[in-house]
Parts: structure tokens; sequence; C-alpha cells
């Protein structure tokens, strides 16, 4: 067994992905030019798992036998412990829906609560695959955008309402924290939305995915600890996967407390023909809840360190960074530089040699806009600084 100490060095570690099958690293951007283009889109971190979560991975592997496996007792227990020590949130075993991923949960709840042309409202600019799972099952898509005030975008719950009212919206899409705003709801935003949901029958369905990445100042409340009223009209999608770097084994936790939403929400997912957890996701997410604290506080305040990093470098440029109170993905307002969606996608990649997500892509309010995964070795950091720093020079952007 290797040992179990973690510092802020473990994360220095650039771990070589190459010839993984990594989607990051083994896919190149269409029409690129760099032949060593740092990838900084999709959302996973080149960081190694806890040493414990390694250790339990390799000894079910050496057991050798891989047949079909259920979560157990102390699978619940270290999640619920989780769930209530860091954010104060009691939930109980069996309102745990164990599904192969939290976009797979977001379409089976689309499926088990609304129909064919009923319409499902989301917050843009926001994680895409809402709005295309919305539109893949035949939904009517309705968006509210955020506003971007004072550098902080905010809910407009005026026209949230409206939303709601005009096109009787059945079910929204919460993204909490949000992707790729950055912004960690507080209590009063969240009350809010659950006094709109509450008052017009909407389900809420709240993608907590990013909770564990909360930064100094924020704290990340889930929507459905904040009354009962709530926690009966909300499904809340959790997973290993963003906090321990386990998106690859496919894993996600969906709470729901009401009955009668858990049972309708299980048959959608039966219906797909999905049953159980993969072996390795069992004990990967076992460990991690078990063991894996210091090691997410640890690379909480490298992320912190990485944040920083990036503020400095881009201080008097013409992109600014949107304050992030959470998750890896920093948003950068580059509308300054007046370039138009594709120059600004063929600007990071063929002039700074950087593959980041194009803000477009998130939807209406994110034109102009970059998605930028800074959970990385800050080597690797410091080197894409520098490639936009240089790039921007010499476009005499500084
Ligand atoms: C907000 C959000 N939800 C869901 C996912 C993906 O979850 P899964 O891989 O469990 O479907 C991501 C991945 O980036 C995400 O940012």
């Amino acid at each position: 067994m290797k040992s179990n100490k973690i510092d802020l060095t473990f994360f220095d570690t650039v771990h070589d992905r190459k010839n993984t099958g990594s989607i990051k690293y083994d896919t190149l951007p269409s029409g690129r030019r760099y032949n060593d283009i740092i990838p900084m889109w999709i959302a996973d971190m080149d960081f190694k798992v806890p040493i414990e979560v390694e250790n339990a991975l390799l000894s079910v592997s050496e057991h050798g036998i891989f047949g079909y496996t259920n979560t157990d007792d102390e699978y619940d227990a270290v999640l619920g412990d989780w769930y209530l020590q860091r954010m104060n949130w009691q939930t109980q075993p069996e309102w745990n829906i164990k599904t192969p991923g939290v976009v797979f949960a977001i379409a089976a709840a689309i499926n088990a609560f609304s129909n064919i042309g009923d319409s499902i409202l989301i917050c843009q600019p926001v994680y895409y695959p809402f709005a295309n799972v919305v539109t893949a099952n035949k939904r009517n898509l309705v968006a509210s955008q955020l506003q971007l005030s004072g550098g902080k975008y905010e809910i407009d719950f005026d026209d949230l309402e409206k939303k709601i009212t005009d096109n009787s919206v059945k079910v929204f899409l919460l993204c909490s924290p949000h992707n790729p705003v950055g912004r960690v709801w507080t209590k009063e935003e969240l009350l809010e939305i659950g006094r709109i949901c509450l008052k017009h029958n909407v389900l809420i369905v709240s993608d907590e995915i990013h909770s564990d990445f909360i930064y100094k100042g924020s704290v990340h409340i889930p929507i459905a600890s904040l009354s009962d009223e709530l926690a009966e009209q909300t499904i809340t999608c959790t997973a290993p996967s963003k906090t321990f770097n386990l998106a690859g084994l496919q894993a996600a936790n969906i709470f729901a407390k009401n009955p009668v939403l858990r049972e309708k929400l299980q048959k959608a997912c039966t219906k797909t023909g999905y049953s159980n957890l993969n072996t390795m996701a069992i004990v990967a997410a076992k460990a991690a809840y078990k063991y894996g604290e210091p090691w997410l506080n640890t690379l909480l305040e490298y992320l912190q360190n990485n944040i920083s990093l990036l503020h400095n470098s881009l201080a008097g440029s013409k992109i600014s960074l949107i304050h992030p109170e959470g998750t890896y993905l920093m948003w950068l307002d580059c509308r300054a530089l007046n370039l138009t969606d594709r120059e600004l996608k063929n600007f990071f990649i063929n002039e700074a040699g950087l593959w980041l997500h194009n803000g477009s892509t998130f939807g209406a309010g994110g034109s102009g806009f970059m998605r930028m995964n800074i959970a990385c070795p800050k080597s690797i950091l410091k080197e894409a600084l520098s490639r936009l720093d240089k790039a921007l020079k010499e476009r005499s952007y500084l």
C-alpha cells in the first residue's frame, strides 16, 4: 500500500494522459495548427485520485472477478455522512437512485415528469447538455437569461416566473453551483427559486454535481435542504465524478425524498434497461467518500491558488475573469477583443495553442466568452497563461 500523506505538491505532478483514450487528450479540435495544444475544455481534472481510491480499485482488480455488484450499507453510510457533514443535509439511503451519470438522470427525469411538447426551463448560459437533452426528448426548451451586472451573474426572477407562467413549465433544471458562470447560489436566491417553483407547481431537478468545489466566502446549500416542501418537490443530482475525478467510472447518486417522484424516476430509469452501477464505480465512490476529504480540501486550496494565478495574469488585459465562487471552470469575458465566436475560437486554438470551451456552446449569452478548466498542475497553467499573454501581445491586445 502506498502512503496516504497529501499536500499541495501532490497536485504539481504532470501525468501523461495521451494514448489513454482520454477525450481531453486524445482528440483534437478541428482546424488546429498546434501539435502541442493544451486542452482546457472538458470538465475532468489532470490529477490522480486519492491514493485510497487507487488502492481500493487495485485490490478489486487483483481479485479478478467482476460480477454484478450492489452498493452496501457502508456505501450509504459514507455518502450520508458526506452530505450531512459538508452540507448539513440529512439524506436517507432509500432516497438514492443510482444512475450511470447525471445527464442520464436528467433525461430520465424529463421523461418521468413531462410529456412530449411540455416546457422545461433552464437558465442560460448553462451546461449545454441541459438544452440538448430537452430538445432531444422533444420537449419545449424555455430559457431565462442570467443577467451579468457588476461582474456577477444573477437570476432575473421576474423573467423566470413569467417564463414559467407563459409556458406552463413542468420542470426547472437548476444548475447549482452554476456551470459555466461559477455562481454558488445563496440561500436567498435558492429560496426565491423555491418560492416560484412551489407556487406554480414546477418540479425542480437540481444538478449539484459541482457542489464540492466551493471557494472561500461561499457556501453550497442543497435546495432540497431548505424546507420540507422543497425536499418534496426536488430531485437532487449528485455524483463523485467531478469531486474525485472519476467521470470515466460513471456513477451518480440521485436523491428524491418524495416517494411518488422517486417511483416515477426509478421507472423511467428502468425503462432504459439500466439496472446496476458498475463494480469499479461502487468501490471507487465508497473509498473516495470515506477517505477522500483531506485530498479534496488540499485540492481546493490548490485550485484557489490556480485561480489567483489566472486572475493576476489577466489583470490589465482585455480578457476579464468572472469571479468564480465555485467549480474549476473559469468563465472568461473576451468581448473586449471584438472577435466573432469563430474568430475567438481560432485565436485561442491557432494563436495561443489553447483549447478552451467556446462560450456560445452554452447558449445565448455565452457569445464572446470562453470557458477554461484550470484543474491542472500549475506548471501547465503557467505555460497556458504565458502562451495567452504572448498571443495577446502579438495582436497588440495588451
Ligand atoms: C453541470 C454538470 N452536470 C453534469 C455533468 C456531467 O455529468 P455526468 O457525466 O454524470 O453525466 C457535468 C460535466 O461537466 C456538468 O458540468
